[in-house]
């Protein structure tokens, strides 16, 4: 068995080379990176966004522009340093003009999620936004379970994976919070979420 970096940088070859991407040539046109993902293989919490948008695409970092900065804000003040947690998203590839990710996007890229899921093996899964959640929650049978993330964001959920069991908490997205509304209510969320580790 290859070891998790091993594991990783095979699934970025793959993701590098996916011709077959709906969202190759736009990335190809524009001189774009692909997001893999960031953070540490062994990470307990794994966080989920949606696609990459400009300034991802440009660095091939997940979370670096405002979000990030939000995300980061968030984090801290959980006293959680970005370094300890693993963070990516579902769809890889940036869709242009910062679209939500559409169907056939997501059916592309879940299965590079499915196998770092794999390899991380996180205690808990925090995903940012509805479409991560929406794929989360239905890849770990809790589909009934599934109301909009006004209602569910927040609570935590459990689910049985292949190598254990792993708590899910849907988030809004940090982009919520970028003109100041809605902070207090994802800072609430992240407390839950800091609860979650090691229980
Ligand atoms: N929004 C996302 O969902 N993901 C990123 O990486 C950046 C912004």
């Amino acid at each position: 068995m290859e070891n998790r970096t091993e594991q990783m940088r095979k699934i970025k070859d793959e993701i590098v080379a996916a011709k077959d991407s709906p969202l190759y040539g736009y990335r190809i046109k524009n001189k774009y990176f692909p997001v893999i993902g960031e953070g540490r293989y062994s990470a307990k919490i794994m966080f989920i966004g949606e696609a990459p948008g400009r300034n991802e695409a440009e660095t091939g970092r997940p979370f670096c522009g405002a979000s990030g900065r939000i995300l980061d804000e968030l984090l801290a003040s959980i006293g959680i340093d970005r370094k300890e947690v693993y963070i990516t998203n579902i769809v890889k590839d940036r869709p242009p003009e910062n679209c939500d990710p559409n169907p056939n996007e997501i059916e592309f890229y879940a299965p590079f999620l499915d196998r770092q899921i794999e390899i991380i093996k996180p205690e808990v899964i925090a995903t940012l936004g509805r479409f991560s959640m929406a794929y989360i929650m239905k890849k770990f049978g809790l589909e009934s379970e599934l109301k909009s993330i006004s209602i569910i964001h927040g609570k935590v959920f459990s689910a049985a994976t292949s190598y254990g069991n792993v708590k899910i908490i849907p988030l809004y997205h940090p982009a919520v919070a970028v003109y100041g509304t809605n902070k207090e209510i994802l800072k609430k969320d992240f407390k839950a979420l800091s609860g979650l580790i090691g229980q």
